[in-house]
């Protein structure tokens, strides 16, 4: 089928997913939303980010996308069920993709997962992990810092990022887990920097890759793979002019991206 995949995130984070998309399933066309007006999205309550996520997701709905991917953790915490509930397309988000890698790589069932401060309250990983294997002890730590370091570009600076590392993950390192799971998309961009952090001994896990396959999972089981005929552009809409955000998606996806600005 011809029409594009959804992906939504309140900034620049769902481009690891959607990296990840284009590299697997590269026949497929991606329309992204980054709602950059409204970012950060883990400050805020279930009801305003259940309101932003729906307008969003009904813009792309609008633009004829076959699928959406909540390509954000908080916005799958807040939003997946309602949004699942109201619209007839498949929506997927990016937790239980996660929860079943952690699943997959801890060993000594023994996990930490790194957040916003609304996925760390809601528990969402605790409860995905629970219901497929309760023997697993989950810890969650906020990581607010991390959202507005990125979305202004603040990685760049190579000493800043491990400052804001250390502090924000200080006492982290001796919880006894072998595996951190990146719940929130944005911090894959800083992936290495964290993994230096923890060392050898501890995987850092994200989403993405997990994400894509239930991405193809999805469109298989419901007839909608795009053949490699009439292959269409990616299209960028973000809800506010930022220069940062085609700065960070030109880097990260290896092109020139300049997004649309849509006022909703
Ligand atoms: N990428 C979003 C997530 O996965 C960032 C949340 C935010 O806007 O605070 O949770």
């Amino acid at each position: 089928m011809n029409n594009a995949i959804g992906v939504f995130d309140s900034g620049v984070g769902g481009l690891t997913v959607a990296r990840e998309i284009m590299r697997q399933l590269p026949n497929e066309t991606i329309y992204y939303f980054g709602d950059v007006k409204n970012c950060p999205y883990g400050d805020k309550t279930r009801e305003e980010i259940i309101k932003y996520t729906d307008r969003a997701v009904k813009y792309l709905i609008d633009k004829g996308v076959k699928m959406v991917v909540l390509a954000c953790n908080t916005a799958t915490a807040a939003a997946l069920n309602y949004l699942q509930d109201k619209y007839d397309i498949p929506i997927i988000g990016v937790v239980q993709p996660g929860a079943r890698r952690a699943i997959q790589a801890t060993e000594n069932n023994k996990v930490l997962v790194l957040g916003t401060k609304f996925t760390a309250k809601s528990k969402v990983y605790d409860i995905e992990i629970e219901n497929i294997n309760s023997d697993i002890q989950v810890v969650d730590k906020a990581c607010p810092a991390f959202v507005p370091f990125i979305e202004s570009e603040g990685n760049v600076d190579k000493d800043a990022t491990k400052k804001i590392i250390h502090e924000t993950l200080e006492n982290t390192r001796n919880l006894g887990v072998d595996t951190v799971v990146l719940g929130c998309t944005h911090y894959p961009i800083l992936k290495k920097d964290i993994e230096e952090y923890y060392g050898n001994n501890i995987k850092v896990i994200s989403s993405g890759r997990e994400a894509a396959r239930e991405v193809s999972s999805v469109l298989g089981y419901a007839k909608l793979h795009q053949k490699r005929f009439n292959k269409k552009d990616h299209e960028f809409y973000i809800s506010e002019a930022s220069e940062n955000f085609n700065n960070i998606a030109s880097k990260w996806l290896n092109k020139e991206i300049i997004a649309e600005v849509v006022d909703l």
